[in-house]
């Protein structure tokens, strides 16, 4: 940002300040309401207008930052792959800076950078070799202690993801003569980046090479990272368990699950209890007398689209308790003013002010309730006068959802 937007930014925020101080002592001295004054308007205007630039700056900046960031890693990719395929003398794929989720929102582009940083779920090689397979029967054998690891691996077999065996394999399988496999479960998700013995099967002795222990991470696709390590002797190799090719197929509401570590399947997640529903909307004009239902057309927060800005009513959606508030500002000197929430016919609180010298008195009540599915809520304005313009949000109405119920 340049200095002259900071500039600008300093004496909008002066403005601000000074005409809301000039707005409030005059209020003290009349009946009138000249709190936030239209006047105000264009200055806020003025002021959103300037965050806005400043927030696609940063945007830019960024983008910028990003494609740059692909670039050095796209050349160190090549650069480490070179490297290992000298080593090992296999065929391994080096993974890009392409994006895993496409269904993932980029709303905090600079955020999510950051959390991809260190995150191996972003940054690892593929390993897609048939050999590893726990049904592959090959001549020659292999020693991963030949190979020199380094950072974080996922497991292919054919282009198809896979994870490692979570059982002993028969020897002589997956390229190599004691086979090793994971002697743990795989994390959740929850459980970050988790360290797990790898245990070599020879001659009937399940876990006869007790190799170094390895680091192993879920990532959102349901997939699984591992850091490798030099195992402790040779041959050993680390295994790809063909049984579970089926897991890179399970969708993301599903889990791989399997009883005997032999057949897997994809098991849907239990249904997440656990609804979102906000709301909170303004009436930009005044009110006097009986007004049955309250419009609310300004809507500043409609989380699950419960509040209907047409009607001004609230439908819950779901069963559960329920948290709402409504206020206003009386207007007019000596009148009684009473706003009621209505729920489901019934008036059930009241927000009531009567003042009878020459002032202005603004009134918040709340009301917390268990309400069913398709339950309605609104606020009725029964008497009195009630003050506000557009930029005031002096008579509100919102509400939240706190607990989902059965
Ligand atoms: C690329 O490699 C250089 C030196 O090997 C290192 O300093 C740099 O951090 C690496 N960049 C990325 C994005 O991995
Ligand atoms: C190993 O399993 C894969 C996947 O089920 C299959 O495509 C392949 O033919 C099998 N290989 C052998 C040698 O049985």
């Amino acid at each position: 940002m340049n200095l002259v937007k900071m500039v600008v930014l300093a004496v909008a925020v002066f403005v601000m300040l000074s005409s809301c101080a000039v707005g409030y002592s005059g209020s003290t001295n009349s009946t009138e309401l000249n709190v936030w004054s239209m006047e105000n308007q264009p200055m806020a205007e003025q002021l959103a207008a300037v965050f806005k630039e400043m927030e696609s700056l940063k945007c830019e900046q960024t983008t910028l930052w990003k494609q740059q960031k692909a670039l050095t890693q796209m050349q160190n990719t090549s650069q480490e792959k070179r490297a290992e395929e000298e080593v090992a003398g296999t065929h391994v794929l080096s993974y890009g800076p392409m994006k895993m989720n496409d269904d993932e929102e980029d709303l905090d582009l600079s955020e999510e950078d950051l959390r991809r940083r260190g995150d191996p779920c972003y940054h690892y090689t593929i390993l897609d070799q048939a050999w590893r397979a726990t049904n592959a029967t090959t001549k020659f054998k292999v020693c991963d202690r030949h190979s020199k690891w380094k950072g974080w691996y996922r497991l292919f077999y054919k282009g198809m993801s896979l994870q490692m065996p979570e059982r002993c394999v028969p020897v002589d399988k997956c390229g190599t003569h004691s086979p090793l496999w994971l002697a743990g479960p795989h994390p959740k998700m929850k459980d970050g980046i988790v360290t797990r013995r790898v245990c070599g099967h020879w001659k009937k002795n399940c876990c006869a090479f007790k190799s170094t222990p390895i680091q192993v991470k879920k990532c959102k696709g349901n997939y699984y990272v591992y850091k490798f390590t030099q195992p402790s002797a040779c041959y050993l190799a680390y295994c790809a368990d063909v049984n579970t090719i089926v897991c890179g197929r399970c969708s993301r509401d599903q889990t791989c699950v399997s009883r005997d570590k032999i057949n897997w399947r994809c098991k849907r997640n239990r249904r997440k209890f656990s609804k979102k529903i906000h709301f909170f909307a303004s009436y930009p004009d005044q009110l006097s007398g009986k007004v049955n239902r309250i419009k609310y057309s300004k809507v500043l927060v409609n989380v699950g689209r419960a509040f209907n800005r047409r009607t001004g009513v609230f439908k819950a959606p779901v069963n559960g308790i329920y948290q709402f508030f409504f206020s206003t500002q009386t207007g007019r000197t000596g009148a009684k003013t009473d706003l009621w929430l209505v729920v489901n016919r019934y008036w059930v609180a009241v927000s009531h002010t009567h003042v009878s010298r020459p002032s202005t008195v603004g009134s918040l009540s709340m009301y917390m309730t268990f309400l069913r599915r398709g339950a309605i809520v609104y606020v009725t304005h029964n008497c009195g006068r009630s003050w506000a313009n557009s930029a005031s949000t002096t008579i509100t109405f919102g509400g939240s959802l706190l607990v989902q119920m059965r």
